[in-house]
């Protein structure tokens, strides 16, 4: 998988992203990033301006098409053609991001950021060269760095090899559409509170049930509408006739 991101501030996010997990995938080819600053592309030959204010009036400044197209041209022509891409613009005015979508984000060779800062980017060039709008939730930041960055990490995960253990983004939250169930590490008992004995039984069958009740009941209490989505998709068994 290889991630490009087109921003005004790429340190932010070559920085924030180059260590741990991530970091490591990318020492091992499995996923690579590419930060590419916009800035470098403005005609503005002195000042390097990528910004103006907009037509009809209002507050703030706009990224000009010119600058973000030039850049999207020169990233598009390193990219091999054959590989498939999504262009994904970062805006609170897109689809909410989500595990569904990171899965079929992770489907793709090449994923390209842009990430707009002041008041957004001039709707012209997004016609010529997004395919996605994509929000991380219904707040606004200053800027797309932190939302691409967000969404990076999560469909790195998705990259066979990038996690140590495969099972482990199997079976997590959201996989199946419900919060993952409690877990609990060395001592069997701190504080007073002792590690649920099911859990010490040895009984793999009687754990996995356990763990599919401790996950209903965790999704029911703090995501009801996960849980409501998940019994309508799961109705219970009628009883076997005699
Ligand atoms: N840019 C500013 N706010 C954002 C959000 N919530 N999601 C994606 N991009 C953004």
């Amino acid at each position: 998988m290889d991630f490009h991101v087109m921003t005004l501030f790429p340190e932010m996010v070559s920085q924030g992203l180059s260590t741990s997990i991530l970091g490591r995938a990318m020492s091992k080819n499995l996923i690579s990033l590419e930060c590419i600053n916009i800035r470098d592309y403005s005609a503005d030959q002195k000042h390097h301006k990528v910004d103006d204010y907009t037509y009809g009036g209002g507050a703030g400044m706009l990224m000009q098409a010119q600058p973000v197209y030039d850049c999207y041209k020169s990233l598009e022509s390193r990219i091999d053609s054959s590989h498939t891409k999504r262009v994904i613009y970062v805006t609170p005015q897109g689809k909410v991001f989500n595990q569904q979508l990171a899965a079929e984000f992770a489907q793709a060779d090449d994923l390209i950021f842009l990430c707009g800062h002041y008041e957004g980017i001039d709707e012209r060039v997004l016609e010529e060269i997004v395919t996605d709008y994509v929000s991380i939730g219904d707040y606004v930041l200053t800027g797309g760095e932190l939302p691409a960055m967000v969404m990076i990490d999560t469909i790195s995960r998705l990259v066979p090899g990038v996690l140590n253990n495969d099972i482990s983004a199997e079976t997590e939250s959201f996989t199946d559409g419900l919060l993952e169930y409690p877990q609990y590490s060395r001592p069997e008992e701190w504080m007073g509170k002792k590690v649920p004995p099911i859990l010490l039984s040895g009984d793999h069958k009687k754990v996995d049930e356990w763990r599919l009740q401790m996950s209903l009941e965790r999704t029911k209490e703090r995501r009801p509408e996960l849980y409501e989505a998940w019994m309508a998709a799961h109705p219970p068994k009628p009883p076997k006739k005699r």
